[in-house]
């Protein structure tokens, strides 16, 4: 069987295609919007704008480094949800109208289903079950995955997700948006004991970052009353103690996790799995533990295309379509 799925991907600033081809993605074109680096953060609507000026583009370009002609197609695949409502519409709308012109099926993807089933693009797969830690901009989850299309959450956070944590802290610093991968520039050069931040206790799995970042704004404004230049001095101590703040809370309830359900398969998914700092703990947990940890390649770890099209692979499978009046869920959840 001969089954070829071009996926969109347009729920936050990355507008991405991708083609796939009985499981295998042939590529993976992204178009990051640089425009909302000026204003610390997403604005929707410039988002929603970017999507609609980039998506053909980013489409052509998938289908011709693919070699693949639209009429090869047997089926699009874009994000429902979660996201940005209007950026999700622009995906929404336009692999409708594709899917209904070629006559093919349509599939609706989780954004965080998707994030998760990035392990399966390349090789090693984890094993099911196995505990993924989500960790992007919009969200921070642990999740046991039963199967390709089985997930429960076991924890998750009751305020700001981590990404946003490591973003705000970097705004804090006066850093550009999206400060995450900043920060962890920064402190791969900065002494992690450096400062210390009180993590917040909250019980059970799950997770909250609000916290952290009062802690840090109140810390900034005392230091730098002191010394005007305590932030530039300091970049590198300032990151690298934030950063192992984060990540202490995050391997902390993943740890706990994996205690009480005594799964050693262990994935990391989202953006922030691109963090080293959190990388290289996983490497250090996996030897204590005994775990067999499973780290997406790095373009598969921010928002991608790719992993709707592999997604969309096994929904195919399933057959598991919609019809011409799905509409984005900018809340949808992982269950149910
Ligand atoms: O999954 P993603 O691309 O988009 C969402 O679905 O949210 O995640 C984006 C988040 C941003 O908060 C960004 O700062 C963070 O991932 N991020 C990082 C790194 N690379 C991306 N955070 C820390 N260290 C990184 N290297
Ligand atoms: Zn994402």
């Amino acid at each position: 069987m001969n089954i070829y799925i071009l996926a969109i991907e347009s729920s936050c600033d990355e507008t991405s295609a991708s083609v796939i081809y009985n499981g295998k993605i042939l590529n993976n074109i992204i178009a990051t919007q640089s425009i909302h680096q000026k204003y610390g953060g997403v604005v929707p609507e410039l988002a929603s704008r970017a999507h609609l000026q980039h998506v053909i583009p980013v489409v052509d370009e998938a289908l011709q480094n693919a070699k693949v002609d639209k009429k090869q197609l047997s089926a699009i695949a874009f994000t429902q949800g979660p996201g940005l409502l209007g950026a999700l519409l622009v995906g929404t709308s336009f692999a409708k109208s594709l899917a209904s012109a070629l006559g093919i099926p349509l599939i609706a993807v989780n954004h965080m289903k998707a994030h998760i089933l990035a392990h399966f693009i390349d090789e090693p797969h984890p094993g099911f079950p196995f505990l993924c830690l989500t960790v992007s901009g919009g969200h921070t989850q642990v999740v046991k995955v039963k199967n390709h299309n089985e997930m429960e959450i076991l924890g998750q956070t009751i305020d700001d997700a981590v990404g946003e944590a490591f973003d705000k802290s970097a705004k804090l610093l006066g850093l550009p948006y999206p400060g995450g991968p900043l920060i962890d520039k920064y402190a791969k050069k900065g002494d992690p004991n450096a400062f210390e931040f009180p993590e917040t206790a909250v019980p059970g799995l799950n997770f909250s970052f609000s916290g952290i970042k009062t802690a840090i704004l109140y810390f900034l404004r005392d230091k730098v009353k002191g010394n005007p230049n305590f932030i530039e001095d300091n970049i590198n101590d300032i990151c690298a103690s934030i950063q192992k703040t984060l990540i202490d809370m995050l391997m902390g309830k993943l740890k706990r996790a994996a205690r009480e359900t005594g799964i050693r398969e262990i994935a990391v998914a989202g953006g922030v799995s691109a963090n080293s700092g959190l990388r290289k703990r996983l490497h250090t947990e996996a030897d204590k533990h005994g775990w067999n940890i499973y780290i997406p390649d790095f373009q598969y770890c921010t928002d991608n295309a790719g992993m709707i099209a592999i997604a969309a692979h096994y929904q195919y499978l399933a057959k598991e379509f919609v019809n011409s009046e799905i509409t984005p869920e900018p809340r949808l959840k992982l269950e149910g």
